[in-house]
């Protein structure tokens, strides 16, 4: 399969209203639009006429119609001319579905599954959009180590001074990379440590597992106290989503969940919700920052001196390369977008 016959959240749903929305997914500009009877349609953002954006036209009815001439386009690109009308003007139209607060794009009838985001039995924190100014790879590969943490976020992660104690264990499969790792956490707020039940000395968990149809992280992050015997009261599962725009720019799609063990209806989380938001979007925002400041666009290892907590760089590249890209398995140069 090539990049975009992978489904791709591209857009959450109250984006997409009464105008056309211009998006791109791997190089590839596309008008996504809500006709009057609420479906939904995504088609190549340049009328077949005179290669006008379709993205500035506007909705008619169940059809797009181009701002420069007035052909319109069906969901399924079927296209009609005013001025000639038994002339077939047909454009690309692309899979299109709505789930989880967000819009799905992928190529028509391509064979991808489209990935499970439910997690029954914890309360949806918050869908957060993220443009990071950094190649896919190299955006994949922040959210694939943990040892950025104790410096770059201040809420998730470990502490800098027990970094070596850190430990961290690599369960590749054909089709997926699994990171666990465990290590002293990093200390925060009293509110939070009260609240999240994780003190200073306690140990933070995260355990993540990389897809690649398409590219995303399911990530667990829990605490414990260092013996194991203590949980915390909050755990947390975010899938994040990698969606390459163009050689240079990465969309970082979360879906934030959790669980609380406090009494109560969802344990008391819907009180938090609005802060834990604020915390997620800060901490994200944080990796965007960060990325802004690579010194190269070059995706490849080679010539990086890497450390333990690399390993999964190369799982990830290699499966990359293969399942989400289509190359061959062979040694090849690697692919920008
Ligand atoms: S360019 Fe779209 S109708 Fe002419
Ligand atoms: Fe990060």
């Amino acid at each position: 399969m090539g990049m975009l016959d992978h489904w791709h959240p591209v857009l959450k749903s109250g984006e997409v209203r009464r105008k056309p929305v211009a998006v791109t997914i791997a190089g590839q500009p596309l008008a996504v639009f809500r006709t009057a009877s609420g479906g939904l349609g995504a088609v190549a953002d340049a009328c077949p006429h005179r290669k006008l954006k379709l993205s500035a036209g506007t909705v008619v009815g169940d059809r797009l119609r181009c701002a420069y001439h007035g052909w319109s386009y069906d969901t399924a690109g079927n296209g009609e001319s005013p001025g000639t009308p038994k002339m077939s003007a047909c454009t690309t139209s692309f899979d299109i579905r709505e789930d989880h607060g967000l819009i799905w794009v992928k190529t028509r009838g391509s064979q991808a599954t489209f990935p499970d985001v439910s997690m029954p039995g914890y309360l949806p924190i918050c869908t957060l959009i993220h443009t990071v100014p950094a190649p896919l790879e190299l955006t994949v590969d922040n959210f694939n180590e943990i040892e950025h943490s104790a410096t770059v976020h201040r809420t998730f992660g470990y502490d800098l001074a027990r970094m070596h104690e850190v430990t961290v264990r690599y369960e590749p499969t054909e089709t997926t990379v699994r990171v666990v790792n465990a290590g002293p956490s990093k200390r925060f707020n009293w509110l939070y440590a009260w609240y999240f039940g994780a003190y200073p000395g306690d140990l933070f968990h995260d355990d993540w597992t990389v897809h690649f149809s398409p590219i995303y992280n399911v990530v667990d992050h829990w605490w414990t106290s260092p013996d194991g015997t203590r949980q915390g009261m909050i755990r947390w599962r975010l899938y994040i989503f990698f969606v390459p725009v163009d050689a240079a720019t990465t969309k970082v799609v979360s879906i934030t969940y959790a669980h609380s063990r406090y009494p109560g209806p969802a344990g008391a989380l819907r009180l938090v919700r609005r802060q834990f938001r604020k915390e997620l979007d800060a901490e994200l925002t944080a990796d965007v920052v960060l990325l802004r400041h690579l010194s190269s666009h070059d995706t490849s290892i080679e010539g990086m001196k890497l450390s333990r907590f690399d390993k999964s760089l190369g799982l990830t590249r290699e499966r990359i390369r293969t399942i989400y890209r289509g190359e061959s398995a062979l040694p090849l140069p690697l692919a920008t977008v």
